[in-house]
Order: structure tokens, then sequence, then C-alpha cells
């Protein structure tokens, strides 16, 4: 589905390519063949962003492509730079909607002209490269390239701004992979000027020669995507067992999750700690599978023993997680998320930052959703509420800096509570006492 505002945005882009190639000129260019070049240049984009590589279990996708578009900016000039880029509408991509081809090929197009104009404006020769040109070449280029990776970052991002909630153009977690595609974006319009400096010699061939370490890299990336989505179905399935166990906690592991990454952001921990997080927060309570379950869904007060039994999951999730080499510092917040900063809880008794951060992190994400959370014996307490019950228990049960950046998230994003848990019909045993829950009365039993 494509919302009305962006069928317009895209008929908008589409009518300002269109005149603005209508209304361009060629350049003269002493490339020999011409249009063979253009057409060998078009098949290159094409072949590249017919096989865009997925980055990891994000949605997102890049493809070199960009290089065949801005080695037509120095080979042959702005306008057949526009009909590189344009090509995307015959995108071998089959899942892609009419409106998506429109927009990609109307866009290529625009930012190849865009790139082109600046390259031409600052007096980038457009030929095929020489030795003596580079100096010349060189900072033309560097502009060109930049006009081309920002112009297309801006139209997708309008088209994704308008059409938010579709299906079309999916950009889930554009936010925090938009270095790295900007980055990579900009290394691989560099290779542009490779296939055009390697014209020289071997003409046509360069392009060859550059789409091969390309698929290696390619292959390379897929198999770590691969990879890293086995990973993510791994965590998944660990999460759906221990809430199959604790029916009353369901969704609580994504929550935590989700909070422990929004405090990770907050407090600028690098892209891989914040990766590594994600998975701490889901598994954080995976030792409940070393629980009894009867001690998990009692009804009634918990004796000393189960108690103790209780406490010992920290130490079961990483008993069970430990070989999973993946985990590393996620591994710290799983084994110590029901530390306090005063040193009173559990399983090690560690104070103030001695608790390893992942741990600190996950304590307030974990009592945060808690907290927002109905049980079968309790509501749930409202956001204010929470924050209020977190202010309280920061200095002895959590970092008070944690807490404040937490807070502080909250206004940023929107945290998604949980829906009431409702039992099925044949479960008639529920629980009545939250171990996640900071307002709940602190019992630690020595084993
Ligand atoms: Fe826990």
């Amino acid at each position: 589905m494509v919302s009305r505002a962006a069928w317009l945005y895209i008929v908008v882009v589409v009518a300002i390519t269109g005149v603005l190639v209508a209304t361009s000129r060629p350049t003269s260019t002493h490339v020999p063949h011409p249009i063979i070049v253009l057409i060998v240049l078009q098949l290159l984009f094409l072949v590249c962003d017919s096989a865009k590589t997925p980055l990891t279990s994000r949605q997102t996708k890049w493809s070199p492509s960009s290089a065949a578009t801005l080695a037509a900016v120095i080979l042959l000039g702005p306008m057949a730079a526009a009909f590189v880029g344009a090509v995307s509408v015959l995108s071998l991509r089959r899942q892609l909607l009419i409106a998506e081809r429109l927009f990609n090929g109307a866009m290529y197009a625009l930012c190849g002209l865009a790139a082109g104009a600046a390259y031409v404006k600052l007096k980038g020769p457009v030929k095929v490269p020489e030795f003596g040109d580079f100096p010349k070449i060189a900072v033309a280029f560097a502009v060109a390239a930049t006009v081309h990776v920002v112009a297309n970052h801006t139209l997708i991002w309008g088209v994704y701004r308008l059409n938010r909630g579709s299906g079309m153009l999916r950009r889930e977690g554009l936010e925090s992979s938009l270095p790295l595609l900007l980055a990579s974006d900009l290394g691989y319009a560099c290779l542009g000027l490779v296939i055009a400096a390697l014209w020289m010699i071997m003409g046509p061939f360069s392009a060859v020669l550059v789409l091969v370490p390309l698929f290696v890299a390619r292959w390379a990336m897929g198999q770590f995507a691969e990879q890293q989505r086995a990973y993510a179905a791994t965590m998944n399935a660990l999460c759906q067992a221990v809430e199959t166990k604790d029916y009353y906690t369901r969704g609580h592991g994504d929550r935590v999750s989700r909070g422990a990454v929004m405090i990770a952001r907050q407090i600028a921990m690098s892209s891989d700690r914040t990766d590594a997080i994600r998975f701490a927060g889901m598994l954080h309570d995976v030792g409940k599978l070393g629980v009894p379950t009867q001690v998990l869904q009692k009804t009634g007060p918990l004796t000393e023993d189960e108690y103790a039994a209780i406490q010992l999951h920290p130490m079961r999730g990483l008993e069970i997680v430990r070989e999973i080499g993946f985990l590393y510092e996620a591994l710290n917040g799983i084994m110590h998320h029901h530390e306090r900063i005063d040193g009173r809880g559990y399983p090690m008794g560690l104070a103030g930052h001695e608790i390893p951060e992942f741990a600190r992190v996950i304590a307030v994400a974990d009592a945060f959703d808690s907290m927002t959370s109905t049980r079968s014996y309790r509501e749930a307490k409202s956001i204010p509420m929470a924050i209020d019950e977190l202010r309280r228990g920061a200095g002895t049960q959590f970092d008070p800096l944690i807490v404040e950046a937490f807070i502080k998230a909250l206004d940023v994003e929107e945290w998604p509570l949980s829906a009431p848990a409702r039992a099925p019909a044949d479960l008639t045993i529920v629980t009545v006492q939250d171990h996640d829950d900071p307002t709940a009365p602190l019992q630690v039993v020595i084993p």
C-alpha cells in the first residue's frame, strides 16, 4: 500500500526529474563509442541494483549501483548519469511495487543528474581520465559523490516519512544504521572513480573487474546477515521458552530488550554494545528455565527455599547461555541484573560500579516493564507512577545515571505498554509474586 501523500511525492519527483533531464543537454565527451559505454554502465547499474544485500536483521539493504552512475558522471556527463540511474525502473527485484520502481528510477536519475552537475560545475573533465587529470578530478568527484549520497538519502527519507506504516520502502532501524549506510554509499561511490580510471586500460571490462570483488563482498555480507538472523531466531526461541513457562510475563523479554536499547542510545553506547545489550535484555530471565514451574506459578507466598530457587535464575541463565559465543558482554547483564547499587541484591551482592554496566541498564528496564505490566494479582502502574518508583530507587536499587537516561529516553520514544495478560482457559494456577517488581518487599535468601 502506498499512501496518497507518498504517491503525490513520487509524481512530483518523477515530474521534476523528467523536466530536468528533458531540458539538459548531453555533455561533449572524447570517450570512444559513448553509446556502448552508456549501455555497459546501465547494465552494471541494473546488476548491482537487482542484487541488493540485506544488512543484518534490520530491513535496510544496500547496493553498490551508485558506482555505475558516478562512473558515468566522469565518462559521459550529467545527462548520461541520469540515464544510468533511470534503469532502476527495470530492476529485476520482482517484489517491487510500481510506485517503488517509478520512484527509484526517478530518484537515481535525479541523483545522477545532480552529481553530474556538481562535477561539471567544479570543472571536472568529462572524459576517460588520464594520469595528469586526477588532481582536477579528485575534488570535483568527491563533491559529486557526496551530492549523490545526500540527494539519495534525502529523497528516500521523504518517501519514508510520507508512507510510514505501509509495506513500501520499509526502513525499520534506519536511524540506527544511517551512519553505516552513508559510509558504505560513499565507499561504493569511490568505485565509480576506479571504473572510470580503469576504462583507459580495460575498456568495458573495468566494469566486470569491479563487479567481481563486489559480489564476493555481497556474498560475505549475505552470510553474515544470515548468521545474524539465525542468532535472533535462537534468542527468540529461548525467550518463547521462558514465556511459555511463566505465562504472565509474556512479551517481557522483548520490552526489556527495547528499554535497554533506549538507555544504551541515550548514554551513547557503541553500536556493537547496543546490539549485545539487545540480546541481554531479551535473555535476562532465561535462567527461569532452570526454576521449577510450580515455583514460578505458585499461588500464595513463597517459602524461603522457593525464593532461593528463584534467586538462582541469574546463575542458571549464565549456565544456559554461556557457551553461546556471540553473547560476550551480554552474559554480565544476564548474571547480574538483580544486583542493587546498595549491595543488597543477588546473586553476588555487588555494589555501585562493581555491577557491570549492562546489568545496571537491564535492572532499570526490567523493573520499569514489570511495574507497567498488569499481573493477575495487581493492575499495572501508570508510566508516571513507575517513573516515580524508579526515582525513589535511584541510588539504592538503581544506578541514578541510568534511571535519568531512561527517563530522558522515554520523553523521546514511546514505551510499548504490555497488553493485560489473559490466562488460557486451561491455566488455573497463577503467580502472585513478581521478583522483578521493585515495589515488592525485598527478600534476599543467601543460598
Ligand atoms: Fe530476573
